[in-house]
């Protein structure tokens, strides 16, 4: 299990992990930072860690299996000066902020497939959740919710999805140390955070651009109603996708899945 110590002292930013609380388990980080947000003064920068959850969640209503001892689970709340529209710019900037962590701590080749999947060779080693609750008390808050695949072996996710997951353990062939990877997202995302506030989204999807292995490909799309097929051809401000269809019809798709075709 992780330790409280470790966790609380992985990393101090300005804003980020102004405050780190741990769990051994919960439900979903992202529903206890919610919960957490609402009874604090300031909650932005709040970072809540779990070893484990009991209802993990994925984009799309899909689970995110969450065992204890080996990967990490964490939500980072930021208040956002976006409207709800524009905090797509939030799952660009988290996708930023753990493949960078990923290359400098745990020294693997970590790109991104739209919008916000961390892959290492193909396979997906994690998953980030950006949420907002509007109409509340926590209006303006985002809360990002990281899913990192790190110590993982195959064996513990379903059968269904082990032809496409992956951990960094089983993609370096050794144990990779959780906290240095926890302290680089977070010191990552405090950057990223800095980037917005001054209003540089520019800067965040140049980023997310060298970062991504998406753009350029052909793709198909799964979204909640369709699949599109095409060539990934850009992503706008907006941090959606643009699909050029074989018509030469530009697609633009705001939420989906996306399966890079051979
Ligand atoms: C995805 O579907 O790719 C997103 C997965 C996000 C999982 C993380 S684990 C921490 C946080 N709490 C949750 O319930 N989900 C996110």
């Amino acid at each position: 299990m992780l330790s409280k110590e470790k966790v609380v002292n992985a990393f101090r930013g300005t804003i980020v992990g102004r405050e780190i609380i741990y769990f051994d388990s919960t439900a979903s980080t992202n529903d206890t930072a919610f919960e957490i947000a609402r009874g604090r003064e300031n909650p932005g920068g709040l970072v809540i860690v779990a070893d484990s959850q009991t209802r993990g969640r994925g984009r799309m209503g899909r689970r995110w299996i969450s065992p204890p001892g080996v990967n990490l689970y964490f939500t980072v709340v930021l208040n956002s000066p976006f409207s709800p529209e524009e905090s797509s710019i939030f799952v660009i900037a988290s996708a930023v902020a753990a493949a960078e962590a990923i290359r400098k701590y745990a020294g693997l080749n970590a790109t991104i497939k739209w919008p916000n999947d961390i892959m290492i060779n193909g396979r997906k080693t994690g998953g980030i959740l950006v949420e907002m609750k509007s109409g509340t008390t926590t209006e303006n808050l985002v809360a990002i919710g990281f899913g990192l695949n790190v110590n993982m072996t195959i064996n513990a996710v379903t059968q269904d999805i082990r032809p496409f997951t992956t951990s960094f353990m089983i993609e370096s062939g050794c144990p990779i140390d959780r906290m240095n990877v926890f302290g680089g997202v977070l010191a990552e995302m405090e950057n990223a955070y800095k980037f917005l506030l001054k209003g540089n989204k520019r800067a965040l999807i140049n980023d997310w651009l060298r970062l991504n292995s998406t753009i350029g490909n052909k793709i198909a799309v799964q979204t909640h109603d369709y699949v599109i097929r095409g060539i990934a051809h850009a992503v706008n401000e907006k941090g959606e996708l643009l699909v050029r269809l074989a018509s030469g019809e530009m697609k633009t798709v705001s939420a989906g899945d996306v399966t890079i075709l051979k």
